[in-house]
């Protein structure tokens, strides 16, 4: 823990941090002995997130922001001068899952600004501070949707993609400042955000708990610049990766429009430990 708060200390601020795997991010982080500041679009689940982190012993402030509008730049550029933040989890997305053509322009775009927007406004501006100390880290979180294109997330995945590769490439600009950069894939993950989607459960998904992904993130922080948590998970990337291109995109697309709009199974749904 004290190695910990010392290399990543002592702020981590999480962005989309009221359910999901923010929510997981924020507790573990809150385990490993760090203080919080926790960023999400309403007030009521960032509070109980903030009673949680309190509860396990954290610091915890809760800012609500709308990180897909501008105003977030300047807002999270004050915080980086505040707040001594030398850990970055940016978790905050708007999920679409359906065909493309039935998406509206305006969700496209408003999708685009919290899931591409907000993770580089993120970095931009909490990364300075972390570099002048020549310590710190930052988590973007990706998919194995975003490994590939993926029909039926269409939009969602080519976000993904941009995520992960932002990363990577930043991975090896402030690498060099001592400040380590993680793309985290994570496959199906029991979330309120994923269970929005409606997937078809009783098909026998087997779904990863958030408490898993960000125990394994936290575990690989300095593992960059790509981490896929999860057994199951780098097996599924290990056996796409191996298929010609067209394949690949056609396996995963028609896995994931079974998932969401397949016909009901019988199996019932596994939740991985
Ligand atoms: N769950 C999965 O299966 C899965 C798989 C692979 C990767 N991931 C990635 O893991 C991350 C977290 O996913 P999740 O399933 O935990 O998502 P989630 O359950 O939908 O939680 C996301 C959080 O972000 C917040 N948020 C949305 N728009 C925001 C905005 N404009 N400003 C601030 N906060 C905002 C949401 O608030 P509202 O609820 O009020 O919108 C919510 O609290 C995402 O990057 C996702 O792509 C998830």
């Amino acid at each position: 823990v004290e190695a910990f708060r010392a290399r990543y200390g002592p702020v981590a601020a999480v962005l989309g941090a009221g359910q999901g795997i923010g929510r997981a991010f924020a507790l573990a982080l809150a385990a490993r002995g760090l203080d919080l500041l926790l960023v999400d679009v309403a007030r009521a689940p960032l509070d109980a997130v903030c009673a949680e982190a309190e509860a396990a012993g954290a610091r915890a402030r809760g800012l609500v922001l709308d990180l897909g509008t501008e105003a977030a730049d300047a807002a999270l550029a004050a915080e980086a001068r505040q707040a001594r933040i030398g850990l970055a989890v940016y978790t905050a997305v708007r999920s679409l899952v359906g065909p493309f053509l039935d998406e509206t322009p305006g969700t496209l775009r408003t999708a685009l600004a919290v899931n591409c927007g907000g993770a580089q406004a993120a970095c931009r501006a909490l990364a300075p501070p972390m570099v002048e100390r020549g310590r710190g880290g930052i988590v973007l979180l990706s998919s194995l949707a975003g490994l590939q294109g993926t029909g039926f997330v269409a939009a969602y995945a080519a976000a993904k993609a941009f995520d992960l590769t932002l990363a990577e490439a930043l991975w090896w600009e402030l690498g060099e400042a001592g400040v380590d950069v993680l793309g985290l894939v994570a496959g199906s993950t029991d979330t309120p955000g994923f269970r929005a989607g409606r997937p078809r459960l009783e098909t026998g998904a087997v779904l990863d708990a958030p408490e898993a992904v960000a125990r394994e993130g936290l575990d690989h922080l300095a593992d960059g610049p790509v981490w896929i948590c999860g057994e199951g998970n780098r097996r599924i990337a290990e056996a796409l990766a191996a298929l010609p291109r067209r394949e690949r995109v056609g396996a995963i697309s028609a896995s994931t429009r079974a998932l969401f709009a397949g016909p009901p199974g019988l199996a019932p749904p596994t939740r991985r430990p």
